[in-house]
Formats: structure tokens, sequence, C-alpha cells
């Protein structure tokens, strides 16, 4: 059970961690990073930007665009926010810190998706439309987190999603510039540096929870937990594959983009910041919290040479957003 007051009486703290938020004027735009079509010497630049993003493996592609339609699902996160009535932005341009907190975030994050589609549209390496419609379908079908509005748990998934997005981006640059993709390396790494920002802030206002009502948190996390993290993209579309998101998810965690052992070391990061095994004075329902927790990250290590194993053996299947070539 989540305490309402508490959300409440921590307005001042989340106000003190607004400069987590870049102001505008000290944000990267997305025009930063990409071909200046305002420049006479754009033609070059595209030419240059197009070389870069030829050397690219399909592989990488198709995680760059898993990457793309899961941040362009930013309307779904917004609402998702604003369900929670403990912190919503009333009126829609509310002063709470809470409010501004959520705006800043959605103003910040909608970059990502934006500099993203911008970059395949111009790389001209992939079917665009179906892209599109995948974004389409996927902001229709929604994005369910399983948190039932709970505020606290919101705040687990939220400190556990921005750091799996960051994982996922920075690996997924550090891919790019192995392919030779200079420009494409350092857009990921300026979208994961935004993602490090967030999740350093969420963590923070869930640790401040737990200071205050610490058995609930603790229980609150280990509940989020045991029903599994549900990736936001999870009701992914392209109008053709059965199951677009599991094939995505197999392609990043085969080519490390996104694996079992980052799972677990992103469980392992959150019970380590919110200091979980030295938490004392807890109810009994909490302790029990507190010892599924702390077995976590040992529980999913010791599955991840099995899964390796079994992703690997899999074929792999045909994506219409590379004009169905295999990835
Ligand atoms: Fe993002
Ligand atoms: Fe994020």
């Amino acid at each position: 059970m989540i305490d309402p007051a508490i959300l409440k009486s921590i307005e001042t703290f989340v106000e003190g961690q607004l400069p987590l938020l870049k102001s505008v004027k000290d944000s990267w735009q997305p025009h930063d990073l990409l071909p200046n079509t305002r420049n006479t010497s754009w033609k070059k630049e595209l030419v240059e930007f197009r070389r870069q993003a030829a050397t690219l493996s399909d592989e990488v592609l198709v995680v760059l665009i898993g990457n793309l339609v899961t941040e362009e699902a930013l309307p779904s996160y917004q609402s998702w926010l604003n369900r929670i009535s403990e912190i919503r932005d009333e009126t829609g341009a509310s002063p709470t810190p809470w409010a501004q907190w959520i705006r800043g975030w959605t103003a910040e994050e909608n970059r990502h998706g934006d500099i993203l589609n911008k970059y395949l549209y111009l790389s001209g390496r992939v079917d665009m439309r179906s892209v599109e419609i995948t974004v389409q379908h996927l902001i229709r079908n929604g994005f369910d987190l399983k948190s039932g509005n709970d505020a606290y748990k919101s705040l687990v998934y939220a400190s556990f999603q921005e750091r799996a997005t960051k994982v996922s981006h920075a690996n997924t640059g550090r891919l790019a510039e192995k392919c030779g993709d200079s420009t494409l390396g350092k857009i990921c790494s300026f979208i994961a540096a935004d993602e490090a920002r967030h999740e350093e802030a969420y963590k923070r206002f869930f640790g401040k929870v737990l200071e205050l009502d610490t058995s609930n948190a603790v229980i609150a996390f280990a509940s989020m937990m045991r029903q599994k993290i549900a990736m936001p993209a999870r009701l992914m579309s392209d109008g053709i594959s059965a199951d677009l998101f599991s094939q995505f998810a197999i392609v990043a965690q085969r080519i490390g983009v996104y694996t079992t052992r980052d799972y677990a070391g992103i469980i392992a990061n959150l019970l380590d910041y919110w200091k979980i095994p030295s938490l004392s004075g807890l109810t009994a329902e909490a302790v029990k919290a507190q010892d599924y927790l702390c077995g976590l990250p040992a529980t999913y290590l010791s599955k991840a040479d099995r899964i390796e194993e079994v992703l690997a053996s899999l074929p792999a299947e045909p994506f219409a957003w590379i004009f169905g070539r295999t990835a």
C-alpha cells in the first residue's frame, strides 16, 4: 500500500532534483548531430553521413529501429505518469514539482525519437514506411506496465527502465562505432547520457520514498520484480509479424545490446543504490520481499548461459523494417 502523503511530502525534494533536467539552452538538439540541410555543403555532408550508415549490419539496424519505435511511443509514457493520481499534472501546465518533472522529462525524451527517426530516414537503409506503421500500431496498442497506477511501483519501473534504455542505447552506439558509423555512435551516446540523468532522478525519488516508508517501498519493489519488468514496446506490430517484439528482443540479446545479464545487472545496481540488503526494522512481509530481491541477480545470472544457447540456436527471422531481410 502506498501512502499518498509521502509523495506530497517529498515535493520539495523533487524540486531539488529538477536541475537533473538540462535547460533548453544547454540541451543538444537533433539538428546539432545531423547533416545541416541549410549548409551549402549539405550534399557532401549527406554523402558522408550515408557512407557511414551503409556500414551498419542488419542486426544493428533492427535493434536501432526497435529502440526508435520504443522512444516514439512517448505519448503512452507521458499519459502513464499522468494516470498516477499523487504526481500527475492536474492542469497540463501545473507548477508543482512533480508536474514540472513530468513535462521536462517528456520534453527531453521527445528528442530521442526525433533524432533516431531523422537518422533512419536520411540513412536510406530501412523501409521507413514499415517503421512508421510500427510506431502507429504501438501507440494505438498502448503500454501497460502492470503497476496498477501505484506511485511506488511506477518509480521502481521508471528507475529500472531508464537504466535499461541507457544500456541499450550505449551498446547500440558502441556497435555502430565498430561497424564504422561514428555519427550514429555519437547520437546513441548523447541519448544514453540523457537516460543516465533520468535514471539518477527516478532512483533518487524512489530512494526518498524508501527512506520515509521503507517497508511499503520494499514490498512495492519486490512486487514489481515478481511480475517482471514489462518492456514498453511489448505491443509493437508491423501488421505482418506475429510477435515482432520478441523477434526484435532476440536480435538485441544475440548481439549484446540488451541481455539477461543486463537485466540481472540492473537489479543488482538498484539493490546496491537503495542499499536494500542492509535495510533493517522492516515488517515481516517486507523482510520476505527483501530476501526475494537480494536473491534475484543470482537467479537471472544462473539462467543466462542457457538462454544464450537457446537464442543462438534460433533461426534468423525476416523483418519488414529491412525489406524482408533476416536478422
Ligand atoms: Fe529515451
Ligand atoms: Fe528514458
